[in-house]
């Protein structure tokens, strides 16, 4: 059964000059967009104003953890959703670990980004150690409690999860169906059982649209986070087009 894809987010990263930014997006608008999948682009900070078109929506790829002030180089989440961003990345494992983003700020980003009604993706997944130690159910488990203890119960249902295990991004390789299938259900039991949410659960890591007819033969899947496949237009409509 091929599940209901109902997110493809690009995660462009810290790509693309400007007018390579402005020839990706002309492009973007002209991708026909389906009903019930959201296409979500996360450009840079400095290119959100290009992206101004009702074809998709607009995510950042970071929030601030404070409010506006006196806080030089900071882009909250008011400013964000003044420049029509709808969903902000949070806690990608790119800013855990190259810039120690901890627990602690990572609560702070959700919940400024929910305070102006900018909806969180939030990114949980194991290192490579943790796999090899069997604790990645253990790992899972304990990002979400983290989060969602945090967040107000009426709050907690527009989180959206992404899977993405650490060893997996722009490595190429990606784990093999059953073993993807297995780590979604987990999240998806932990929420429902001990928080009775149904929250979506996206998949990433080096998606590509190669892999992409397999990966999607997951039943339980709601959809992926492309970075590396989404910086080219061309393979971003083809992976679209077989969603
Ligand atoms: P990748 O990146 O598709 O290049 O592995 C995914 C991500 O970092 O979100």
């Amino acid at each position: 059964m091929t599940p209901k894809i109902k997110y493809l987010v690009c995660n462009l990263k810290a790509n693309k000059l400007k007018e390579e930014m402005i020839e990706y997006e002309r492009e973007l608008k002209n991708i026909k967009v389906k009903e019930d999948t959201k296409l979500i682009v996360c450009p840079s900070f400095i290119y959100l104003y290009m992206f101004q078109n009702e074809n998709y929506d607009l995510g950042s790829q970071d929030v601030s953890e404070y409010t506006e002030g006196a806080h030089t180089g900071e882009i909250t989440a008011s400013q964000l959703q003044s420049m029509g961003v709808k969903y902000a990345l949070v806690g990608h494992s790119e800013r855990r670990e190259t810039f120690k983003e901890e627990e602690k700020t990572i609560i702070n980003k959700i919940k400024k980004s929910y305070h102006s009604h900018v909806k969180p993706i939030y990114f949980i997944g194991e290192n490579e150690l943790e796999k090899n130690n069997n604790q990645t159910k253990k790992v899972l488990k304990q990002q979400l409690k983290n989060i969602i203890d945090e967040v107000p119960d009426y709050k907690r249902e527009k989180l959206i999860i992404v899977y993405e295990p650490i060893w997996a991004i722009g490595s190429g390789e990606t784990p093999d169906n059953s073993l993807i299938r297995n780590r979604i259900q987990c999240i998806k039991d932990f929420n429902k059982g001990v928080y009775e949410l149904n929250l979506p659960v996206l998949y990433g890591g080096s998606v590509n649209g190669d892999n992409v007819d397999e990966l999607l033969k997951i039943d339980n899947l709601d959809g992926f986070v492309i970075g590396g496949s989404s910086h080219n237009i061309e393979e971003l409509k083809e992976i679209y087009n077989k969603i």
